[in-house]
């Protein structure tokens, strides 16, 4: 009883581990993606998909929020998600809102840069992130 309880504990970690692994793909995928649709001036679509980066990223976090920090102990990540939303995140919005091309840009740049941030402060520097194109 005690084994099966243990194995399924074990099972059910690491189905949320690759739940956020996928999670955080996805956000690759729609960070790009929203990119793609800001460029080719589909403001309203890179908006919605903006949004869906976001919950990717959120859900990711909220399901895990205590990581192994780059030092080896844990920490709440909930702060740095925090500050990617009200930070670059909202940026990109604003931008997105403005159909502002050039704003967009450096907004892309930075949003990236704070997913960076965040994997390097979880000693996560292995991740490689695509440029934005
Ligand atoms: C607040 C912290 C935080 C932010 C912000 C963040 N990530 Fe992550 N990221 C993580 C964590 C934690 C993992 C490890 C997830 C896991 O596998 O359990 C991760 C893993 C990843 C991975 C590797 C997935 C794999 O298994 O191959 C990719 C790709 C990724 N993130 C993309 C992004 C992108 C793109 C952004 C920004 C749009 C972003 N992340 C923002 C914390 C963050």
């Amino acid at each position: 009883m005690h084994r099966t309880l243990l194995l399924s504990a074990l099972i059910l970690a690491s189905c949320a581990d690759m739940m956020n692994s996928h999670r955080m793909m996805a956000a690759e995928r729609k960070m790009l993606e929203t990119r793609k649709l800001q460029q080719a001036g589909r403001w309203d679509d890179a908006l919605a998909m903006a949004e869906r980066m976001h919950g990717s990223v959120a859900r990711t976090i909220q399901s895990a929020p205590s990581q192994k920090s780059a030092q080896g102990g844990r920490i709440d990540v909930t702060p740095l998600l925090a500050a990617w939303e009200k930070g670059p995140f909202a940026e990109l919005k604003t931008a997105l809102q403005k159909r502002d091309a050039t704003r967009s840009a450096a907004a892309f740049q930075s949003l990236r840069q704070q997913c960076v941030n965040c994997h390097a402060v979880l000693g996560k520097q292995h991740i490689r992130l695509a440029e934005i194109p």
